[in-house]
């Protein structure tokens, strides 16, 4: 069985591109390293001792999209590709609407032209907006997104729901990502943030490599057991691994659902550093700041739907999750 992967030379499409490998699929990636660089690529091959298609290519050009399915006798296809920073949304939601629409578009058009109609995407936890309560689930209202970013991911799904009605030999399934962390067991693939992180874990290694002096704690007034927001972390091979069930899905009949891809399971900010710190033997410096403008105080998942669905659930816990993001971050310490 033969996958597309767009966007596989990413932090999360490339754990799932090994995770796919190893089990047996062929892979073919699509990335035009927007937000990664070529030297993954040797990564994976390295990791899985197996070579594998790669065409560099924006996924909002038509012409290479058809030259893939042209090529390759696609089975199915996951769509990571897009950009992902909240705050950069903000300042330029243009390029964040172009891009994140455009490739989503462009790739359902040329999946449409070639017959190919099984897609993974990458939603997020964000689609449920500020409105909910946490434990999510997936049947509760999204949409209220607060950035450009997650109104992407909101207007995708519906995108892919309109579809999906117009024509129901389609097989979507919408993966609702909580917040990934951790990284290969190898240390040789891993997040790899442009700049100064946006996110917590890639901060607090930094620090703990000694790149940035403290932790910028975003409030401790929270209604939360410690006042710090509490996130729902799920290890990045879990996540994978999700995928790998969520395209056996897809494969087994036509249909649009969301699935969250969470632990269920919520940890605050000063439980992550005190967590990283264990994992690191290193003492690290923090400082509470004022919250960060559109920060939820609590948000986890009822990954319930996932089991029952696709037979999947996060079997990672925190300590593995902090002690793969130290290794990786201490063997790169300078990123790729
Ligand atoms: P990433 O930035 O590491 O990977 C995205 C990949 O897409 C990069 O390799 C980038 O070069 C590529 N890309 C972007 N625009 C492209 C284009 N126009 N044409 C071709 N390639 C393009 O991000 P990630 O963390 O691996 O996230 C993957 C997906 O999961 C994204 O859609 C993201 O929004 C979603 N997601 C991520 C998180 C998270 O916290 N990391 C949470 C929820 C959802
Ligand atoms: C986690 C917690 C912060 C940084 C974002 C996106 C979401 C999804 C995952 C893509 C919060 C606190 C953070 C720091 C801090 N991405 N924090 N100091 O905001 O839950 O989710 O990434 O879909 O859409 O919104 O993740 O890692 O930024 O923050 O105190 O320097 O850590 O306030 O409580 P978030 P995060």
């Amino acid at each position: 069985m033969k996958i597309l992967v767009t966007g596989g030379a990413g932090y999360i499409g490339s754990h799932t591109c090994v995770e796919l490998i190893n089990a047996g699929y062929e892979v073919v990636i699509a990335d035009n390293f927007l937000n990664s660089c070529p030297v993954v690529l040797d990564r994976i091959k390295e990791l899985t001792g197996r070579d594998f298609g790669f065409y560099e290519c924006d996924l909002r050009d038509r012409a290479p999209l058809d030259k893939i399915f042209a090529e390759h006798k696609i089975d199915a296809v996951i769509h990571f590709a897009g950009l992902k920073a909240v705050g950069e949304s903000v300042e330029k939601p243009l390029e964040y609407y172009d891009n994140n629409l455009g490739c989503t578009l462009t790739l359902c058009e040329a999946m449409r032209a070639a017959n190919c109609k099984r897609l993974v995407f990458s939603s997020s936890a964000t689609v449920y907006g500020m409105n909910n309560p946490s434990p999510l689930r997936e049947d509760m209202p999204i949409g209220g997104t607060t950035n450009p970013y997650g109104t992407t991911k909101y207007m995708i799904e519906l995108i892919l729901r309109d579809l999906y009605a117009s024509d129901n030999t389609w097989s979507i399934a919408l993966l609702r990502y909580f917040n990934p962390i951790g990284a290969h067991k190898s240390g040789r693939i891993g997040e790899n943030p442009n700049g100064i992180p946006n996110n917590l874990m890639p901060y607090i290694t930094q620090v703990a490599v000694g790149k940035l002096p403290y932790i910028n704690v975003f409030g401790n007034d929270y209604d939360t057991p410690d006042g710090t927001g509490v996130r729902d972390y799920i290890h990045v091979v879990d996540l994978a691994l999700g995928h790998l069930k969520a395209v056996e899905k897809i494969m087994s009949g036509t249909g649009i659902d969301a699935y969250n891809l969470g632990t269920g399971k919520g940890y605050s900010v000063l439980e992550m550093i005190r967590s990283l710190e264990k994992a690191s033997g290193k003492k690290l410096n923090y400082k509470i700041m004022g919250r960060r403008p559109g920060d939820l105080a609590s948000c986890y998942s009822d990954p319930s739907k996932a089991l029952r669905e696709l037979g999947w659930r996060a079997e990672r816990g925190l300590e593995e999750m902090c002690e793969d993001s130290w290794r990786w971050q201490s063997m790169n310490p300078e990123g790729y």
